[in-house]
């Protein structure tokens, strides 16, 4: 019989959105001396402590002491093959593709390549306490095999699509309308479902596809609808002006999207930072879900996403670090990144709403709450366990909280993979500091 097992520490868990009406910490329990049980692959359930061990007396337990055990992080925009372009000087959004990005997609044709860096991608994720990852990969439906054989290795959750573009990229890196949907409905069949592998269809942007590559990709999701959708949206004023001189007849860039069956409730637009009262309205009526990337939002200089509003109004929200436009894999120096952005339109989130951003936020955007990103029972057991004292600067600042809230924020403004004591996958403990 599969072996119980018990996991004790602090636990945070939510009982609702922190963004409600009724403030974040109506959405919250919290249980100072709490226990996460664990059957197999599954979490049977998390609480008190004590409640736990009278239901479980002969389990084997993993005392935590004060950390703090969460679900694992879920990054809700990637791109994998920027791994090693991570942290590339000067560039604004189109010359930076143009310089950093592409060479070294184009590298991803080859299949030891991308098997190498889809592994040093998810082990150092997994380091950072993230558990699943939504990925844009290359043009190379090789880079879309490697990355979910990377994952299927490790067990993790994962979505990821092979990235299509048939215009304003390297001839290298282009595919065509009908190239883009065979591959992509291929790499579906493959990999959809298989395991703990989700496809998502993945039109890189408008600016690179052409209408005819858009409604080839509205073709195959509208085939596939259980499947996620994954583009971008609205990340820098000079990209929008671009997407409103290709697009002549578009309202505006949603419906470059819309127009091609590229706007549904599984839909994720990356950034989403200039938006028009009309693709505000029109996202949250559709229940289509937007990715907040703040690193990468300040590291490359796009601009201020409204996300206090939109989560506020209702909008579905995740959080990413948008590898490598972002300038790091973490999810806690990416909840300290939108914190700061926050504070610069005056809305400072709660480390309730942040640390809800990075895992049940972000699996909500993807849909796949009832999955990951909680602790709830039936959930997957993918859990990190996060020291909040990790480094004396840390230690120092949380020894003097006077609450919970006190004692997380520290660790995440100041924290990063030092922080991360433990990291469970599948009901596996894959990393243990
Ligand atoms: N827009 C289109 N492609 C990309 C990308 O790779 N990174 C970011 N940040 N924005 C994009
Ligand atoms: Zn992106």
């Amino acid at each position: 019989m599969t072996e119980t097992k018990l996991l004790l520490g602090q636990i945070l868990q939510f009982t609702g959105d922190p963004f409600g009406p009724d403030g974040p910490l109506a959405a919250v329990t919290y249980d100072r001396r709490g226990a996460v049980a664990l059957r197999g692959g599954t979490i049977l359930g998390a609480g008190d402590a004590e409640a736990l061990i009278a239901a479980h007396p002969q389990t084997a337990r993993h005392d935590y002491g004060d950390a703090l055990i969460l679900p694992g992080f879920v990054d809700a925009h990637v791109h994998y093959p920027q791994t090693g372009i991570i942290a590339s000087w000067g560039k604004r959004l189109i010359d930076w593709l143009n310089t950093y990005t592409f060479p070294e997609e184009m590298r991803f044709g080859d299949p030891e390549h991308a098997s190498r860096i889809a592994a040093l991608y998810l082990d150092t994720v997994l380091a950072h306490g993230t558990t699943s990852v939504c990925s844009f990969c290359t043009i190379h439906p090789q880079s879309v095999d490697a990355f979910f054989t990377a994952a299927e290795e490790r067990g993790m959750r994962v979505v990821g699509g092979k990235t299509c573009m048939d215009r304003n990229a390297p001839q290298d890196l282009r595919d065509t309308p009908r190239s883009a949907y065979d591959d992509s409905k291929a790499l579906l069949a493959a990999w959809h479902g298989r395991g703990r592998a989700s496809y998502a269809i993945t039109p890189r942007f408008s600016p690179t596809s052409t209408p005819e590559q858009l409604a080839a990709m509205g073709a195959l999701w509208g085939e596939h609808p259980d499947c996620l959708m994954q583009t971008h949206l609205s990340e820098q004023t000079d990209e929008v002006a671009w997407v409103a001189d290709l697009f002549p007849e578009a309202r505006d860039y949603l419906d470059t999207y819309e127009a091609h069956g590229l706007l549904g409730p599984g839909a994720l637009y990356g950034h989403a930072i200039h938006l028009t009262g009309r693709e505000r309205d029109r996202l949250r009526e559709v229940g289509a879900s937007l990715v907040h990337c703040p690193t990468s939002n300040s590291f490359i200089g796009s601009g201020i996403m409204a996300l206090d509003e939109l989560c506020r109004a209702g909008q579905r929200v995740g959080l990413a670090t948008d590898t490598g436009g972002g300038s790091n894999f973490g999810m806690l120096r990416t909840m300290a990144a939108a914190y700061e952005l926050g504070q610069l339109r005056g809305t400072p989130l709660h480390p309730a709403q942040l640390m809800w951003l990075a895992t049940e936020g972000s699996a909500r955007a993807l849909r796949m709450d009832d999955r990951i990103g909680t602790l709830a029972p039936g959930s997957e057991a993918d859990i990190v366990v996060l020291d909040l004292g990790s480094t004396a600067a840390i230690a120092q600042r949380s020894a003097r909280a006077e609450d919970i809230w006190e004692a997380v924020f520290p660790t995440i403004m100041m924290g990063d993979d030092r922080a991360v004591r433990s990291v469970w996958v599948g009901g596996r403990e894959v990393v243990a500091a």
